[in-house]
């Protein structure tokens, strides 16, 4: 795929996806926000994908909004305004259902959107020095398209006290409220991805596929309404090829077909 401002490679199963902005941080317009939305698009239909990795050129992952941008919709029509904040909702509600394991590699600043595009990924890697914040409400706006992911990771205390604030944070605090899943010194910010990398490709695509989809219709249905749901998806799952061959492979002592790691024993 060839865009203006991200940049996309493909190594084997593992799709690599840069933000490629870099003189304004990475900020999202409405191009960044098209071709972020063309991207994911191709990845949900692309079968042979089984993980992607999200990254920012330059010196930092992402300062949100492009607020040069922003300030021209003063002069827009209220459809138009919308239309464009409907296009970034569409953009997070997309990545944020892809069905595959997505990680963010982050350094240097994530603000605002671009804490919001952390809150969407599956697992958050940061290189320790990086600066976080959901820093909206110091320009006079607020975090509203990316409010439903931000809470869902963070909940409802650190959402209060971040979103009304707009105090920036640093990595091990992004991490005790549940943004970051691990800090790492720049030397090993690329290890520590592909660590999680090759966890992805040594388990079942769909059975990620499922359980990313479950956690969702979960987390949106008080508990006593999930029972159904849970033993109907556990009972499809135990009986599909997939899991079949997953059990049979440990029973067997051998490995089960999906998983693409080069073989330590060979
Ligand atoms: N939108 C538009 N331009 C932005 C931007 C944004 N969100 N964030 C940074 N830029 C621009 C700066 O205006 C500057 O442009 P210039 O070179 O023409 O002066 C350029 O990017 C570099 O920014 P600078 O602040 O000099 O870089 P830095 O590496 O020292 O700091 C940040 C990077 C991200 C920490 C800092 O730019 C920042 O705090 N940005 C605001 C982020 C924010 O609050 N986003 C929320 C948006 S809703």
């Amino acid at each position: 795929m060839s865009f203006q401002f991200l940049s996309s490679r493909r190594e084997g199963p593992v799709e690599y996806l840069t933000l490629n902005r870099p003189d304004v941080r990475n900020a999202f317009n409405e191009t960044v926000i098209q071709e972020m939305t063309a991207w994911a698009e191709a990845i949900t239909d692309d079968e042979d994908v089984r993980a992607a990795v999200i990254a920012g050129a330059g010196p930092s992952f992402c300062a949100g909004a492009d607020l040069t941008w922003m300030t021209r919709m003063a002069a827009y029509t209220h459809d138009e305004n919308l239309r464009d904040a409907m296009a970034a909702a569409k953009m997070y509600a997309l990545i944020d259902r892809l069905p595959i394991a997505v990680i963010a590699r982050i350094h240097g600043a994530a603000l605002g959107g671009g804490a919001g595009l952390a809150a969407i990924c599956d697992i958050v890697v940061a290189e320790e020095r990086t600066i976080f914040g959901f820093t909206e409400v110091k320009l006079g706006i607020l975090p509203a398209v990316v409010s439903p992911y931000v809470l869902a990771k963070i909940g409802a205390s650190a959402a209060r006290e971040l979103f009304l604030t707009g105090m920036r944070f640093d990595a091990a605090r992004a991490k005790d409220i549940g943004l970051v899943h691990a800090v790492a010194p720049a030397d090993q910010l690329d290890r520590r991805v592909a660590d999680y990398v090759k966890e992805i490709l040594s388990a079942a695509p769909e059975a990620i596929a499922t359980a990313k989809e479950l956690l969702k219709k979960v987390g949106e249905r008080p508990v006593q309404d999930t029972i159904g749901l849970t033993a109907d998806t556990i009972a499809a799952r135990r009986a599909s090829l997939e899991g079949q061959e997953g059990m049979r492979a440990f029973l067997e002592k051998r490995r089960a077909r999906w998983n693409v790691l080069p073989d330590p024993d060979r």
